[in-house]
């Protein structure tokens, strides 16, 4: 809860109003303040190039709102905001800038990073991507055999998997004249099969990405890759069927990938926020350089909206700020996402790591202990199969879970009545949240359809909903490269902005380190029998493991 202060001193920190706001405020529901304010969605909305946000269903009204900017005031985001445009250290543990808005620049200035412009690099980089997909695309790039490739294979996982896999899938429609893309992320077997399944590795490209190139899973799939590969081509086929895109140019040297063929990016690139540079050359490969350059140009154009609006106009501040109230002040801890377009199917997995490995931490920029929940657990789904799986609990289940709905005007598929019902869906799921349904309503209901007494008093309490639960919808007017752009970097300000309010670094992810280095530790239990040292659990699991898969009697 909100850190304490001295009020005889201060006048009354944001997050003490805002406590005392939220006491107040528990019992006018959301309906209400619809049947209140008949100008509510003007008063909660923002647009912005085609993107429309509705926060008019969140649990606000005009003092929260300004209490919210006050937040945002005394936690400085304005200079924070100010720092990460200026190439500034904000990834103070790690000691680096987080400067991804540099990669998805369309302006013709500078940006220093330790007084260095950064932007040649990165337009260096850009124009041999432009060059290199340009190749493969029009079959001037020939593998080993003399063949052009049909399909792109993109290995790595984490920032270097989830980024260009979502963005590959929302721009399905631009990748009719690319090549097919596979992806390999885990380290489980079943993924690189399902990948080079049916292919022919005279026609096949792997795109190694990893910032580190030392991650277990990507190194232990690009060997398996390179071992299929070259086992039906020859060893020297590596060097037409293996690019990389890392910042280690020793470690792709070493694993035998010409250095000509490697696409660099920087240390100032967070995994998780590196979609912009070349790690999103999946996505170049098969929907084209000018596509990806549009995304780019989104992108940019939301940075640019961030850098300059007011605060109080600010769509990505404003979604931060409502993460604040959602998960301080009214205890929804968890935050469900829930695109209605089938081209979205990845979003939530790929908000899941901006979200969670962003501001799931505990301990603050200074060192100690945050003194309120940071959050919020992301989890989510496309509509409308979401609707006929898990939206029971967000109805009617005992926990407030707030809701990110994003929909889309423009139909890609536009079958006769379909997207009008997709539409009408995703607004009836966030009004049935908002407005609920009363004890009186569900009676007159199930008399109007001629319930008998018993029956009305046997299921009453199981049709009431209680409703007032948060959401803000997105509409895009239309799913393209640029409003993709814009709504990634949507998020990832939003992301930034909820660190600094709660006082976390957003772009470093130390609480992963400890679960890599004990699966080091444990492979050779599992592998070889070798459990001393180990609990219990892990050694009584790995013997049976071992006995079970035949590698012990
Ligand atoms: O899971 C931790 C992590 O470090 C992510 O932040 C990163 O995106 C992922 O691993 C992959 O790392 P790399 O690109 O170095 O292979």
């Amino acid at each position: 809860m909100p850190p304490t202060e001295n009020p005889a001193k201060k006048p009354p920190s944001a997050w003490r109003r805002l406590a005392q706001l939220a006491k107040a405020n528990a019992g006018v529901p959301l309906r209400d303040l619809f049947d209140m304010d008949g100008e509510r969605f003007r008063r909660f909305s923002l647009e912005r190039d085609g993107l429309l946000l509705d926060f008019s269903k969140q649990r606000v009204d005009r003092k929260i709102m300004a209490a919210l900017f006050d937040l945002a005031r005394e936690a400085d985001v304005e200079t924070w905001r100010r720092k990460m445009f200026s190439g500034a250290q904000i990834n103070d543990s790690e000691r680096r800038a987080a400067l991804h808005v540099a990669l998805r620049n369309r302006a013709a200035k500078a940006v220093r990073v330790g007084g260095e412009d950064v932007m040649p690099a990165i337009r260096k980089v850009l124009a041999k991507m432009r060059s290199f997909t340009g190749a493969v695309r029009s079959g001037v790039w020939r593998g080993a055999t003399g063949k052009s490739i049909s399909t792109v294979v993109a290995v790595g996982i984490g920032g270097s998997h989830l980024g260009p896999a979502m963005a590959c899938e929302a721009l399905t429609p631009w990748r009719k004249d690319g090549p097919a893309v596979r992806f390999v992320s885990s380290v489980d077997g079943t993924d690189l099969a399902r990948a080079t399944e049916g292919l022919d590795p005279a026609t096949t490209l792997f795109v190694v990405v990893s910032k580190t190139f030392t991650t277990q899973e990507t190194m232990a799939n690009a060997k398996a890759a390179r071992a299929w590969l070259t086992g039906a081509l020859g060893k020297a086929a590596t060097a037409r069927h293996f690019v990389a895109v890392s910042t280690n140019e020793k470690a792709v040297a070493a694993f035998g990938i010409d250095v000509a063929n490697m696409f660099p990016f920087w240390d100032w690139v967070g995994g998780r926020f590196s979609l912009w540079s070349a790690v999103g050359l999946p996505v170049a490969l098969a929907c084209g350089m000018a596509a990806f350059e549009k995304m780019l140009a989104g992108g940019h154009a939301m940075d640019e909206h961030f850098r300059t609006a007011p605060l109080e106009e600010n769509l990505p501040v404003t979604m931060a700020l409502l993460d604040a109230w959602n998960v301080d002040c009214l205890g929804a801890e968890i935050l469900a996402v829930l695109p209605y377009d089938r081209h979205l199917d990845k979003f939530p997995a790929f908000l899941q790591q901006l979200m969670m490995e962003s501001n799931g931490k505990g301990v603050g920029r200074d060192g100690r202990r945050v003194k309120h929940a940071t959050g919020p657990a992301v989890f989510g789904a496309t509509g409308t199969d979401a609707q006929h799986s898990f939206f029971q609990l967000l109805h009617q289940g005992t926990q407030s879970i707030a809701c990110d709905f994003v929909a889309v005007a423009e139909a890609q598929n536009p079958l006769d009545g379909h997207h009008d019902m997709l539409v009408a869906n995703c607004l009836a799921q966030s009004a049935a949240l908002m407005r609920g349904r009363t004890k009186e309503e569900a009676r007159d209901e199930m008399k109007a359809q001629g319930a008998t007494d018993s029956e009305i008093r046997r299921l009453l309490p199981l049709k009431v909903f209680p409703g007032n639960r948060p959401s803000t919808t997105i509409l895009l007017k239309r799913l393209d490269p640029f409003t993709l752009g814009q709504l990634i970097a949507l998020y990832e300000h939003r992301v930034f902005v909820a660190g600094v309010i709660w006082g976390v670094n957003s772009f470093d992810q130390w609480g992963v380190e400890l679960g890599k280095k004990i699966a080091d530790s444990i492979l050779p239990a599992v592998a070889d029998g070798v459990t001393a040292g180990h609990d219990g659990s892990t050694a009584g699991l790995a013997e049976r493991y071992r006995s079970w898969s035949g590698k012990s009697t």
